[in-house]
Protein backbone atom coordinates (compact mmCIF):
# COMPACT_ATOMS: atom_id res chain seq x y z
CA UNK A 1 0.00 0.00 0.00
CA UNK A 2 0.87 3.34 -0.55
CA UNK A 3 1.45 5.93 2.37
CA UNK A 4 -1.90 7.67 3.40
CA UNK A 5 -0.32 10.92 3.04
CA UNK A 6 0.88 10.03 -0.79
CA UNK A 7 -0.07 13.20 -2.72
CA UNK A 8 -1.66 12.68 -5.70
CA UNK A 9 -1.88 15.35 -8.03
CA UNK A 10 -0.95 16.71 -11.57
CA UNK A 11 1.28 20.00 -12.72
CA UNK A 12 1.63 21.88 -15.29
CA UNK A 13 4.10 25.01 -15.58
CA UNK A 14 2.92 28.79 -16.09
CA UNK A 15 4.60 29.64 -19.06
CA UNK A 16 2.39 26.72 -21.15
CA UNK A 17 -0.79 26.99 -18.98
CA UNK A 18 -1.46 30.57 -18.23
CA UNK A 19 -0.97 32.76 -21.80
CA UNK A 20 -2.02 36.46 -20.68
CA UNK A 21 1.01 37.48 -20.89
CA UNK A 22 1.64 40.97 -21.00
CA UNK A 23 -1.30 41.03 -18.20
CA UNK A 24 -1.32 42.20 -14.70
CA UNK A 25 2.06 43.91 -15.60
CA UNK A 26 3.40 40.56 -16.83
CA UNK A 27 6.40 41.24 -18.83
CA UNK A 28 8.53 38.82 -21.47
CA UNK A 29 10.13 35.98 -20.75
CA UNK A 30 12.60 33.46 -23.03
CA UNK A 31 9.80 31.08 -23.94
CA UNK A 32 7.71 34.31 -24.94
CA UNK A 33 10.37 34.67 -28.39
CA UNK A 34 9.79 30.63 -29.08
CA UNK A 35 7.70 30.31 -32.12
CA UNK A 36 5.49 27.26 -32.43
CA UNK A 37 6.84 24.18 -34.01
CA UNK A 38 6.06 20.00 -34.61
CA UNK A 39 7.40 17.19 -34.50
CA UNK A 40 10.49 16.56 -36.12
CA UNK A 41 10.22 20.70 -36.75
CA UNK A 42 11.84 22.65 -34.27
CA UNK A 43 10.47 25.93 -32.87
CA UNK A 44 12.73 28.80 -33.73
CA UNK A 45 13.72 31.50 -31.16
CA UNK A 46 13.12 34.83 -32.58
CA UNK A 47 15.39 38.15 -31.22
CA UNK A 48 12.34 40.48 -31.60
CA UNK A 49 8.22 39.10 -32.40
CA UNK A 50 7.69 38.72 -36.08
CA UNK A 51 4.32 39.56 -36.75
CA UNK A 52 3.59 36.77 -39.24
CA UNK A 53 4.67 34.32 -36.48
CA UNK A 54 2.77 31.86 -33.74
CA UNK A 55 3.69 32.29 -30.25
CA UNK A 56 1.82 29.64 -28.34
CA UNK A 57 3.18 30.37 -24.66
CA UNK A 58 1.13 33.91 -25.28
CA UNK A 59 -2.19 32.94 -24.77
CA UNK A 60 -1.89 28.92 -23.89
CA UNK A 61 -5.06 27.63 -22.84
CA UNK A 62 -5.94 31.03 -20.66
CA UNK A 63 -5.15 29.31 -16.85
CA UNK A 64 -4.83 33.11 -15.56
CA UNK A 65 -8.71 33.36 -16.21
CA UNK A 66 -9.80 29.87 -16.00
CA UNK A 67 -7.92 29.00 -12.78
CA UNK A 68 -11.04 29.03 -10.79
CA UNK A 69 -12.35 26.40 -12.97
CA UNK A 70 -9.89 23.97 -13.67
CA UNK A 71 -8.74 24.07 -10.22
CA UNK A 72 -12.50 22.71 -9.48
CA UNK A 73 -11.69 19.77 -11.78
CA UNK A 74 -8.59 19.13 -10.37
CA UNK A 75 -10.78 19.14 -6.87
CA UNK A 76 -13.03 16.65 -8.40
CA UNK A 77 -10.30 14.06 -9.25
CA UNK A 78 -9.48 14.25 -5.51
CA UNK A 79 -6.02 16.22 -6.06
CA UNK A 80 -3.86 16.24 -3.07
CA UNK A 81 -1.40 18.25 -4.55
CA UNK A 82 -0.97 20.68 -7.54
CA UNK A 83 2.48 21.22 -8.95
CA UNK A 84 2.25 24.69 -10.75
CA UNK A 85 5.28 27.18 -10.96
CA UNK A 86 5.52 31.05 -9.71
CA UNK A 87 5.71 32.91 -13.23
CA UNK A 88 9.63 35.31 -12.05
CA UNK A 89 8.31 37.90 -14.59
CA UNK A 90 4.28 38.07 -12.88
CA UNK A 91 6.62 39.09 -9.70
CA UNK A 92 9.17 40.87 -10.99
CA UNK A 93 8.67 42.23 -14.78
CA UNK A 94 12.03 42.80 -15.70
CA UNK A 95 13.40 40.43 -13.24
CA UNK A 96 15.44 43.16 -11.49
CA UNK A 97 13.19 45.53 -10.19
CA UNK A 98 13.29 47.15 -7.02
CA UNK A 99 9.71 46.10 -6.15
CA UNK A 100 7.73 43.43 -6.70
CA UNK A 101 4.26 43.61 -8.72
CA UNK A 102 1.56 43.58 -6.61
CA UNK A 103 -0.63 42.28 -9.35
CA UNK A 104 1.31 39.24 -9.90
CA UNK A 105 1.17 38.66 -6.05
CA UNK A 106 -1.97 38.81 -6.05
CA UNK A 107 -2.50 36.29 -8.70
CA UNK A 108 -0.79 33.37 -7.20
CA UNK A 109 -2.43 33.97 -3.73
CA UNK A 110 -5.81 33.68 -5.25
CA UNK A 111 -4.26 30.18 -6.76
CA UNK A 112 -3.03 28.94 -3.86
CA UNK A 113 -6.16 30.55 -1.65
CA UNK A 114 -8.43 28.14 -4.67
CA UNK A 115 -6.33 25.48 -3.65
CA UNK A 116 -6.59 25.69 -0.15
CA UNK A 117 -10.19 25.69 -0.66
CA UNK A 118 -10.10 22.22 -1.99
CA UNK A 119 -7.72 20.72 0.57
CA UNK A 120 -5.23 20.63 -2.68
CA UNK A 121 -1.70 21.36 -1.36
CA UNK A 122 0.42 23.22 -3.82
CA UNK A 123 3.87 22.46 -4.72
CA UNK A 124 5.49 25.18 -6.52
CA UNK A 125 8.36 25.86 -8.79
CA UNK A 126 10.30 28.89 -8.37
CA UNK A 127 11.60 28.54 -12.17
CA UNK A 128 10.58 26.86 -14.86
CA UNK A 129 12.10 27.77 -18.39
CA UNK A 130 10.98 31.53 -18.14
CA UNK A 131 13.91 33.35 -16.85
CA UNK A 132 12.92 37.30 -17.85
CA UNK A 133 13.58 38.19 -21.06
CA UNK A 134 15.29 41.55 -19.87
CA UNK A 135 17.87 39.82 -17.86
CA UNK A 136 19.23 38.05 -21.22
CA UNK A 137 18.98 41.62 -22.44
CA UNK A 138 20.63 43.54 -19.92
CA UNK A 139 22.83 40.91 -18.02
CA UNK A 140 23.42 38.00 -21.06
CA UNK A 141 21.32 35.89 -19.17
CA UNK A 142 22.73 33.42 -16.44
CA UNK A 143 26.16 33.33 -17.51
CA UNK A 144 26.49 36.62 -15.74
CA UNK A 145 26.94 36.26 -11.46
CA UNK A 146 24.49 39.74 -11.01
CA UNK A 147 21.96 36.64 -11.75
CA UNK A 148 22.48 35.13 -8.58
CA UNK A 149 21.08 37.78 -6.67
CA UNK A 150 18.27 38.74 -8.85
CA UNK A 151 17.13 35.39 -8.60
CA UNK A 152 17.63 34.99 -4.71
CA UNK A 153 15.62 38.01 -4.62
CA UNK A 154 12.72 36.88 -6.55
CA UNK A 155 12.78 33.67 -5.11
CA UNK A 156 12.94 35.21 -1.21
CA UNK A 157 10.14 37.43 -2.15
CA UNK A 158 7.88 34.62 -2.97
CA UNK A 159 9.09 32.45 -0.47
CA UNK A 160 7.86 35.14 2.16
CA UNK A 161 4.71 36.07 0.67
CA UNK A 162 3.31 32.27 0.59
CA UNK A 163 4.99 30.95 3.44
CA UNK A 164 1.59 30.24 5.42
CA UNK A 165 0.18 28.98 1.64
CA UNK A 166 3.06 27.21 -0.09
CA UNK A 167 5.75 24.38 2.00
CA UNK A 168 6.42 22.20 -1.18
CA UNK A 169 9.14 24.72 -3.21
CA UNK A 170 11.18 23.38 -6.08
CA UNK A 171 14.03 25.04 -7.07
CA UNK A 172 14.58 25.34 -10.92
CA UNK A 173 12.91 23.15 -12.90
CA UNK A 174 14.95 20.31 -15.06
CA UNK A 175 18.48 21.74 -13.84
CA UNK A 176 20.24 19.31 -15.88
CA UNK A 177 18.69 20.34 -18.63
CA UNK A 178 21.02 23.61 -19.29
CA UNK A 179 22.85 21.09 -21.25
CA UNK A 180 20.27 20.40 -23.52
CA UNK A 181 17.69 23.57 -24.09
CA UNK A 182 20.47 26.27 -22.72
CA UNK A 183 17.98 28.77 -24.00
CA UNK A 184 15.23 28.26 -22.35
CA UNK A 185 16.88 27.30 -19.11
CA UNK A 186 19.41 29.93 -18.78
CA UNK A 187 18.72 32.56 -21.38
CA UNK A 188 22.16 31.52 -23.07
CA UNK A 189 22.25 32.73 -27.02
CA UNK A 190 25.52 31.21 -27.16
CA UNK A 191 25.98 27.67 -26.04
CA UNK A 192 29.25 26.68 -25.19
CA UNK A 193 30.22 24.45 -22.91
CA UNK A 194 32.47 26.81 -20.75
CA UNK A 195 28.80 29.06 -21.14
CA UNK A 196 27.33 26.59 -20.24
CA UNK A 197 29.35 25.71 -17.11
CA UNK A 198 29.51 28.74 -15.94
CA UNK A 199 25.44 29.21 -16.33
CA UNK A 200 25.04 25.83 -14.39
CA UNK A 201 27.65 27.19 -11.68
CA UNK A 202 25.49 30.24 -10.72
CA UNK A 203 22.30 28.17 -10.74
CA UNK A 204 23.38 25.76 -8.54
CA UNK A 205 24.48 28.73 -6.21
CA UNK A 206 21.45 30.38 -6.45
CA UNK A 207 19.76 27.41 -5.77
CA UNK A 208 21.48 26.89 -2.69
CA UNK A 209 21.57 30.39 -1.49
CA UNK A 210 17.49 30.12 -1.36
CA UNK A 211 17.28 26.81 0.28
CA UNK A 212 19.62 28.39 2.67
CA UNK A 213 17.38 31.85 2.86
CA UNK A 214 14.10 29.59 3.36
CA UNK A 215 15.46 27.75 5.85
CA UNK A 216 15.61 31.35 7.68
CA UNK A 217 11.98 32.00 6.32
CA UNK A 218 10.11 28.51 7.63
CA UNK A 219 11.39 25.50 9.23
CA UNK A 220 8.10 23.93 7.81
CA UNK A 221 9.33 24.24 4.15
CA UNK A 222 10.65 21.46 1.95
CA UNK A 223 13.07 22.16 -0.72
CA UNK A 224 13.01 20.41 -3.37
CA UNK A 225 15.70 19.77 -6.67
CA UNK A 226 13.58 19.09 -9.64
CA UNK A 227 16.13 16.61 -12.11
CA UNK A 228 14.86 15.88 -15.68
CA UNK A 229 14.96 12.33 -16.29
CA UNK A 230 17.57 10.72 -18.15
CA UNK A 231 17.81 7.20 -17.28
CA UNK A 232 19.71 5.48 -19.89
CA UNK A 233 20.63 1.42 -20.75
CA UNK A 234 24.02 0.81 -22.15
CA UNK A 235 23.68 -0.21 -25.31
CA UNK A 236 25.29 -3.69 -25.33
CA UNK A 237 27.45 -5.57 -22.71
CA UNK A 238 31.05 -4.19 -24.83
CA UNK A 239 32.52 -2.39 -22.22
CA UNK A 240 32.94 0.86 -24.44
CA UNK A 241 29.08 0.97 -24.56
CA UNK A 242 28.85 0.33 -20.90
CA UNK A 243 31.00 3.35 -20.37
CA UNK A 244 29.56 5.98 -23.11
CA UNK A 245 26.30 4.81 -21.17
CA UNK A 246 27.81 5.49 -17.54
CA UNK A 247 29.53 8.92 -18.41
CA UNK A 248 26.19 10.43 -20.29
CA UNK A 249 23.86 9.35 -17.12
CA UNK A 250 26.14 10.76 -14.58
CA UNK A 251 26.68 14.29 -16.68
CA UNK A 252 23.05 14.69 -16.29
CA UNK A 253 23.05 12.77 -12.30
CA UNK A 254 26.12 15.70 -11.82
CA UNK A 255 23.02 18.15 -10.78
CA UNK A 256 21.54 16.13 -8.39
CA UNK A 257 25.19 15.54 -7.48
CA UNK A 258 25.59 18.81 -6.57
CA UNK A 259 22.07 19.79 -4.98
CA UNK A 260 21.96 16.92 -2.56
CA UNK A 261 25.68 16.28 -1.59
CA UNK A 262 26.42 19.77 -1.57
CA UNK A 263 30.03 19.95 -3.60
CA UNK A 264 31.25 19.61 -7.13
CA UNK A 265 32.24 15.57 -7.42
CA UNK A 266 35.95 15.12 -8.86
CA UNK A 267 34.71 13.41 -12.04
CA UNK A 268 33.45 16.94 -13.61
CA UNK A 269 36.18 19.05 -11.80
CA UNK A 270 38.39 16.86 -13.72
CA UNK A 271 36.61 17.05 -16.83
CA UNK A 272 36.85 20.54 -16.50
CA UNK A 273 40.76 20.70 -15.72
CA UNK A 274 41.03 18.27 -18.69
CA UNK A 275 39.08 20.86 -20.90
CA UNK A 276 40.51 24.19 -19.74
CA UNK A 277 37.06 25.55 -18.02
CA UNK A 278 37.37 27.71 -15.19
CA UNK A 279 34.58 27.97 -13.03
CA UNK A 280 33.83 31.66 -12.12
CA UNK A 281 34.14 30.64 -7.97
CA UNK A 282 34.26 33.26 -5.43
CA UNK A 283 35.05 33.26 -1.98
CA UNK A 284 32.24 31.76 -0.08
CA UNK A 285 30.73 29.69 -2.45
CA UNK A 286 31.63 26.03 -1.19
CA UNK A 287 30.16 27.11 1.88
CA UNK A 288 27.18 28.05 0.56
CA UNK A 289 27.00 24.61 -2.03
CA UNK A 290 27.52 22.56 1.56
CA UNK A 291 24.76 24.64 3.24
CA UNK A 292 22.55 24.57 1.02
CA UNK A 293 21.25 20.78 -0.47
CA UNK A 294 17.70 20.12 -0.48
CA UNK A 295 15.34 18.08 1.14
CA UNK A 296 13.97 16.23 -1.71
CA UNK A 297 14.28 15.33 -5.12
CA UNK A 298 11.40 15.78 -7.59
CA UNK A 299 11.88 14.35 -10.40
CA UNK A 300 10.13 14.03 -14.47
CA UNK A 301 9.72 10.68 -16.03
CA UNK A 302 8.88 9.87 -19.75
CA UNK A 303 11.13 7.81 -21.31
CA UNK A 304 14.52 5.48 -20.93
CA UNK A 305 16.99 6.10 -23.24
CA UNK A 306 19.85 3.82 -24.47
CA UNK A 307 23.69 5.24 -24.53
CA UNK A 308 26.97 3.94 -25.65
CA UNK A 309 30.47 4.90 -27.22
CA UNK A 310 28.83 6.73 -29.90
CA UNK A 311 27.05 8.82 -27.57
CA UNK A 312 28.20 12.39 -27.56
CA UNK A 313 27.09 13.84 -24.81
CA UNK A 314 28.52 17.21 -24.98
CA UNK A 315 27.02 17.93 -28.27
CA UNK A 316 24.55 20.87 -26.82
CA UNK A 317 23.22 22.15 -30.42
CA UNK A 318 21.03 18.69 -29.80
CA UNK A 319 18.22 19.91 -28.09
CA UNK A 320 16.40 16.60 -27.36
CA UNK A 321 19.89 15.09 -26.75
CA UNK A 322 19.64 12.51 -28.48
CA UNK A 323 22.07 9.79 -27.78
CA UNK A 324 22.65 7.83 -30.81
CA UNK A 325 20.15 4.54 -30.05
CA UNK A 326 16.86 3.63 -30.08
CA UNK A 327 15.51 0.68 -27.78
CA UNK A 328 13.74 -1.11 -30.56
CA UNK A 329 12.48 -3.81 -27.27
CA UNK A 330 9.62 -0.61 -26.32
CA UNK A 331 7.17 1.03 -27.83
CA UNK A 332 7.03 4.69 -28.23
CA UNK A 333 4.66 7.16 -28.09
CA UNK A 334 3.28 9.32 -31.59
CA UNK A 335 6.13 11.85 -30.70
CA UNK A 336 8.63 8.53 -30.66
CA UNK A 337 9.39 8.69 -26.68
CA UNK A 338 9.91 5.02 -25.83
CA UNK A 339 7.36 4.29 -23.52
CA UNK A 340 9.38 2.38 -20.43
CA UNK A 341 6.64 1.35 -17.19
CA UNK A 342 9.22 -0.73 -15.81
CA UNK A 343 11.99 2.15 -16.36
CA UNK A 344 10.15 4.15 -13.74
CA UNK A 345 10.96 1.54 -10.94
CA UNK A 346 14.49 1.35 -11.50
CA UNK A 347 14.35 5.64 -12.00
CA UNK A 348 12.89 5.27 -8.37
CA UNK A 349 15.70 3.09 -6.94
CA UNK A 350 18.30 4.43 -8.87
CA UNK A 351 17.64 7.73 -7.03
CA UNK A 352 17.02 6.55 -4.30
CA UNK A 353 20.09 4.32 -3.50
CA UNK A 354 22.51 7.06 -4.82
CA UNK A 355 20.99 9.91 -2.79
CA UNK A 356 19.00 8.21 -0.05
CA UNK A 357 16.33 11.13 -0.60
CA UNK A 358 12.80 11.20 -0.39
CA UNK A 359 11.38 11.42 -3.88
CA UNK A 360 8.46 12.86 -5.53
CA UNK A 361 7.36 12.05 -9.10
CA UNK A 362 6.67 15.94 -10.53
CA UNK A 363 6.14 14.90 -14.41
CA UNK A 364 4.76 11.87 -16.33
CA UNK A 365 2.54 11.34 -18.35
CA UNK A 366 1.54 10.47 -22.59
CA UNK A 367 1.61 13.31 -25.24
CA UNK A 368 -1.13 11.79 -27.58
CA UNK A 369 -3.18 12.97 -30.28
CA UNK A 370 -6.50 12.53 -28.54
CA UNK A 371 -9.53 12.35 -31.15
CA UNK A 372 -13.53 12.53 -30.04
CA UNK A 373 -15.56 9.67 -30.45
CA UNK A 374 -19.02 9.26 -31.97
CA UNK A 375 -20.40 10.45 -28.62
CA UNK A 376 -18.55 13.21 -28.56
CA UNK A 377 -16.55 11.97 -25.57
CA UNK A 378 -12.72 11.05 -25.84
CA UNK A 379 -12.00 7.58 -25.01
CA UNK A 380 -8.71 7.89 -24.05
CA UNK A 381 -7.69 4.17 -22.98
CA UNK A 382 -4.08 4.51 -24.10
CA UNK A 383 -3.83 6.76 -21.32
CA UNK A 384 -4.70 4.98 -18.85
CA UNK A 385 -2.99 1.50 -19.88
CA UNK A 386 0.30 4.21 -19.69
CA UNK A 387 -0.81 5.16 -16.36
CA UNK A 388 -1.73 1.79 -14.84
CA UNK A 389 1.63 0.24 -15.90
CA UNK A 390 3.73 2.86 -14.33
CA UNK A 391 1.87 3.26 -11.62
CA UNK A 392 1.84 -0.66 -10.57
CA UNK A 393 6.08 -0.15 -10.88
CA UNK A 394 5.62 2.92 -8.62
CA UNK A 395 4.19 0.86 -6.31
CA UNK A 396 6.19 -2.46 -6.29
CA UNK A 397 9.61 0.73 -5.90
CA UNK A 398 7.60 2.05 -2.82
CA UNK A 399 5.98 -1.50 -1.68
CA UNK A 400 9.01 -3.90 -2.84
CA UNK A 401 11.85 -2.14 -3.01
CA UNK A 402 10.97 0.23 0.07
CA UNK A 403 11.86 4.08 -1.82
CA UNK A 404 10.36 6.63 0.11
CA UNK A 405 8.37 8.52 -2.43
CA UNK A 406 6.19 11.60 -1.59
CA UNK A 407 3.96 11.91 -4.29
CA UNK A 408 2.89 11.13 -8.14
CA UNK A 409 1.87 14.20 -10.29
CA UNK A 410 0.83 13.62 -13.78
CA UNK A 411 2.06 16.05 -16.30
CA UNK A 412 -0.25 18.46 -18.09
CA UNK A 413 -3.15 17.35 -16.37
CA UNK A 414 -5.05 19.56 -17.98
CA UNK A 415 -4.02 19.58 -21.71
CA UNK A 416 -1.30 22.66 -22.34
CA UNK A 417 1.12 23.99 -24.83
CA UNK A 418 3.95 21.40 -25.77
CA UNK A 419 7.59 22.30 -24.00
CA UNK A 420 9.31 20.67 -26.99
CA UNK A 421 6.84 21.53 -30.00
CA UNK A 422 4.85 24.49 -29.20
CA UNK A 423 1.86 22.28 -30.33
CA UNK A 424 -1.37 22.36 -28.51
CA UNK A 425 -2.10 19.25 -29.95
CA UNK A 426 0.30 16.80 -28.03
CA UNK A 427 -1.97 16.33 -25.44
CA UNK A 428 -0.92 14.85 -21.68
CA UNK A 429 -4.77 15.75 -20.13
CA UNK A 430 -7.19 14.04 -17.48
CA UNK A 431 -9.12 17.15 -19.11
CA UNK A 432 -9.07 18.24 -22.87
CA UNK A 433 -9.17 21.91 -23.77
CA UNK A 434 -10.66 23.20 -26.93
CA UNK A 435 -7.78 25.32 -28.50
CA UNK A 436 -5.71 23.79 -31.40
CA UNK A 437 -2.09 24.11 -32.86
CA UNK A 438 -3.05 28.09 -33.66
CA UNK A 439 -4.75 29.44 -30.59
CA UNK A 440 -8.56 29.01 -31.80
CA UNK A 441 -11.40 27.81 -30.77
CA UNK A 442 -13.48 27.89 -27.32
CA UNK A 443 -11.25 27.21 -24.72
CA UNK A 444 -13.85 24.81 -23.19
CA UNK A 445 -12.89 22.22 -20.36
CA UNK A 446 -13.78 18.85 -21.01
CA UNK A 447 -13.65 15.32 -19.10
CA UNK A 448 -11.91 12.83 -20.99
CA UNK A 449 -12.17 8.89 -19.60
CA UNK A 450 -8.95 9.18 -18.20
CA UNK A 451 -10.75 11.76 -15.42
CA UNK A 452 -12.99 9.31 -13.94
CA UNK A 453 -10.22 6.37 -13.62
CA UNK A 454 -7.55 9.13 -12.18
CA UNK A 455 -10.43 10.04 -9.56
CA UNK A 456 -10.81 6.12 -8.84
CA UNK A 457 -7.41 5.63 -8.27
CA UNK A 458 -6.96 8.63 -6.37
CA UNK A 459 -10.12 7.46 -4.14
CA UNK A 460 -8.27 4.11 -4.10
CA UNK A 461 -4.96 5.51 -2.99
CA UNK A 462 -3.89 3.72 -6.11
CA UNK A 463 -5.20 0.34 -5.33
CA UNK A 464 -8.45 0.34 -7.88
CA UNK A 465 -6.35 0.37 -10.92
C1 LIG B 1 9.55 18.37 -19.38
C2 LIG B 1 9.25 19.81 -19.06
O1 LIG B 1 10.77 18.33 -20.01
O2 LIG B 1 8.75 17.73 -20.30
C3 LIG B 1 7.83 20.24 -19.35
O3 LIG B 1 9.57 20.13 -17.73
C4 LIG B 1 7.36 19.59 -20.64
O4 LIG B 1 7.81 21.64 -19.38
C5 LIG B 1 7.40 18.09 -20.48
O5 LIG B 1 6.13 20.03 -21.09
C6 LIG B 1 6.84 17.32 -21.66
O6 LIG B 1 7.40 17.75 -22.84
P1 LIG B 1 6.52 18.13 -24.09
O7 LIG B 1 7.44 18.64 -25.09
O8 LIG B 1 5.84 16.89 -24.49
O9 LIG B 1 5.58 19.16 -23.60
Amino acid sequence: MLPKEFLWGGATAANQCEGAYLEGGKKMNVTDIITSGKHNVPRRITPKLESDAWYPNHTAIDFYHHYKEDIALFAEMGFKSYRMSIAWTRIFPNGDDKLPNEEGLQFYDEVFDECHKYGIEPVVTLLHYDTPLNIVDTYGGWTNRKVIDLFVTYATTVLRHYADKVKYWLLINEINCIETVPWYSAGIKNATRENIAIAAYHQLIACAKTVIAAREISLDFKMGMMYAGYFTYANSKDPEDVWGNYAFQRNHLFYADVQCRGYYPNYKLKEFERDGIVLPTVKGDNEILQNGTVDFISFSYYFTKVAGKKTDFHNVTNCLSDTGYVNELLPKSAWDWQIDAKGLRYALNLLYDRYQKPLMIVENGLGANDQFSEDGMIHDDYRIDYLRNHFNEMKDAVTLDGVELMGYHMWGCIDIISFATGEMSKRYGFIYVDVDDAGKGTYKRLRKDSFYWYQKCIASNGEDL
